[in-house]
């Protein structure tokens, strides 16, 4: 049963999730980390970039992979999930030969999914994995249905995901994307969950529950041994 560390407010739950960043890579130095993009981690990586000065050595030896992308988005797009993580984290960090994502723009896209999951292969499993919850439930682009996909798949995308806030300022949206598939989350060593605002309210209570269904993909997370959830209690309800 995951319990749930209310904080409280967005703030407070970023600074822990920094630090729970931090923590596993003083454990682990060449840990591999999963990212999810999405607003609510943002201020998370801000902070762990700015561990950078104090402890260089933090961030030497890991290496980092995108979790998702929005198909048909250039990687320049500040739509874009890589966009957002290579400015807040990877950029500042200077991590650019040691971090992988999507390439939106991918011609193959079955074949971009097989690179992303060949380089998972290699440098995995992922030890640190950051989620964010999806309104209806996803992980990444694992929406809603009635089987997941367990590695790198192109996702259809849920209605909730095309109204996502990064695609607020498109004209043209994407009609699919990419993502890591369930087992690749579920085979991280550790996974930590962010939720935070009063409108995952419905969503948190989903994934805790205790009922677990691909139609709500988050929910199974609880068969994961080591899940840190951290929420603020706007989220709580
Ligand atoms: C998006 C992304 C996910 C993200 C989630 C939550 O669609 N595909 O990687 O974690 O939805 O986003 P937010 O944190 O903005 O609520």
């Amino acid at each position: 049963m995951i319990k749930p560390q209310v904080f409280a407010d967005h703030d407070a739950v970023s600074q822990r999730a920094a630090q729970w960043l931090v923590e596993g890579l003083r454990e682990k130095p060449n840990a591999l980390l999963c990212l999810a993009t999405g607003a609510t981690p943002v201020q998370t990586y801000q902070r762990l970039a700015e561990r950078r000065a104090a402890e260089p050595a933090l961030i030497s030896r890991c290496h980092v992979l995108n979790l998702d992308e929005w198909g048909s988005l250039a990687m320049d797009d500040p739509a874009a999930c890589g966009y957002s993580l290579r400015t807040t984290l990877v950029a500042p960090l200077g991590l650019a030969d040691r971090y992988l994502e999507f390439d939106g723009q991918a011609v193959d896209p079955q074949a971009e999914c097989a690179r992303v999951g060949g380089w998972l292969k290699l440098h995995g499993p992922i030890d640190l994995c950051v989620l964010g919850l999806g309104l209806n439930g996803h992980l990444g682009f694992n929406e809603p249905a009635e089987s997941l996909q367990p590695h790198a798949h192109v996702a259809e995308l849920s209605q909730a995901s095309l109204a996502h806030a990064m695609l607020r300022e498109r004209a043209v949206r994407p009609s699919y994307g990419f993502t890591l598939g369930m087992a690749d989350l579920m085979q991280s060593r550790r996974v930590m969950l962010l939720v935070t605002g009063a409108a995952k309210q419905e969503s948190l209570r989903r994934t805790l529950s205790g009922r677990i269904t691909t139609q709500f993909p988050a929910s199974l997370l609880q068969l994961h041994p080591d899940v840190t959830l951290l929420c603020d209690k706007a989220a709580l309800s």
